[in-house]
């Protein structure tokens, strides 16, 4: 099967967050930190952080839902669910799960992981099936709870993640192709800066027969080679994917970044000559929210009415990996 005339069409948008919100104040009171700190540093001020009574498969799918209904379509309407995550209920993969939840029958679902660049890979990934003329309805989430995996006695680590869902449904079109361009990178020479790493300790299975047995570690980080690889990183991915759109940086009308940390946000805007209210931000809210924060972003965004059928979005992942990467398409 091949159909290379179709286009893609991102056709509709969701979101979901815990019940839960944590203030800077209040996690004062268990590390050594203060509101001032955290806003000044990050810009965040509160996240959502998921209870024991909160799955990553029921708030991806709570997203997913809402995207399908936004796109004017049914789950039986799907064809394939991407979810993009690094924090799955199941480490055989939570999208099979979401789809026997939504009640997508005929989805294929399959899970992706690519730390906070996750949900942009999956676009792109999505975007290769529906290109080809395979799929022509496919659900891409972004979904993480972090919170399981943060240290919460380090404040270097514990004040910069939210836990969150968001969902978009990308679908095959014969009018123009609104992915306009894309870009995707890794250094895995840099693969130390950002881990969440699998911990074990030997077990003597047999006479001359050792296995691994453990479980994950919290997330460890080097706060300050991330940031530079961030705001070195982003621009020029952003530059190369407007180049290949032929399209300038004042063509755009949202720069929608991972929301990492406010200043990352800003330094990017900056070097890109972009305005910042052309910048969208909802870290003061959610903080990093991992794969989640790019959807969660644009569905905010959309549903408030900021983003409109039509505007060109420059949209940036970027995060463990080292993965980073842009796509620029136009909503709707
Ligand atoms: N509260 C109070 N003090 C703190 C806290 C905190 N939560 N965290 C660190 N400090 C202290 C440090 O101990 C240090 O104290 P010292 O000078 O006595 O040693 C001081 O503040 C400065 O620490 P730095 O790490 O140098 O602070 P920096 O200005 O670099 O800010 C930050 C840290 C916000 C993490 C910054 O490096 C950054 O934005 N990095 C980008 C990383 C990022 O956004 N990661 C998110 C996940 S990755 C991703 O999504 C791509």
């Amino acid at each position: 099967m091949n159909n290379p005339g179709v286009g893609i069409a991102i056709t509709g948008s969701g979101s979901a967050t815990p019940a839960q919100a944590v203030a800077n104040q209040a996690l004062s009171t268990i590390v050594d930190t203060s509101d001032e700190w955290i806003a000044d540093r990050t810009g965040i001020k509160s996240r959502h952080l998921a209870s024991s009574g909160e799955s990553l498969t029921e708030l991806a799918a709570a997203a997913a839902r809402s995207a399908i209904a936004a796109a004017g379509m049914t789950p039986a309407d799907i064809d394939m669910i991407i979810l993009a995550t690094s924090t799955a209920d199941d480490l055989f993969g939570s999208a099979s799960a979401i789809q026997g939840r939504l009640g997508a029958s005929k989805a294929v679902a399959f899970d992706l992981t690519a730390a906070c660049s996750g949900f942009l890979f999956a676009m792109v990934t999505a975007a290769q099936f529906i290109r080809t003329g395979v799929y022509q309805n496919v659900v891409v989430i972004g979904a993480d709870i972090l919170s399981r995996w943060v240290d919460w006695s380090d404040r270097t680590t514990c004040v910069l993640f939210g836990d969150g869902a968001g969902a978009v449904v990308m679908q095959a079109s014969m009018e123009g192709d609104r992915l306009l361009s894309f870009y995707l990178a890794s250094d895995g020479t840099q693969n130390d800066c950002l881990q969440l790493p699998f911990g074990f300790q030997p077990h003597e299975l047999l006479p001359q027969v050792s296995i691994a047995q453990g479980t994950y570690h919290p997330i460890t980080m080097k706060g300050r080679e991330v940031y530079r690889f961030a705001v070195s990183k982003v621009p020029e991915v952003i530059e190369k994917s407007l180049f290949r759109a032929n399209l300038t940086t004042d063509q755009i009308d949202w720069l929608l970044l991972h929301q990492a940390n406010q200043r990352i946000l800003d330094a990017v805007a900056d070097r890109l000559h972009i305005p910042s209210a052309k910048v969208l931000s909802n870290l003061a809210h959610y903080g990093n929210t991992s794969a989640a924060s790019i959807p969660l972003a644009l569905d905010e965004a959309v549903r408030s009415g900021k983003i409109q059928p039509g505007h060109i979005i420059a949209a940036s992942g970027f995060g463990a990996g080292l993965t980073w990467g842009a796509a620029i398409f136009q909503w709707g």
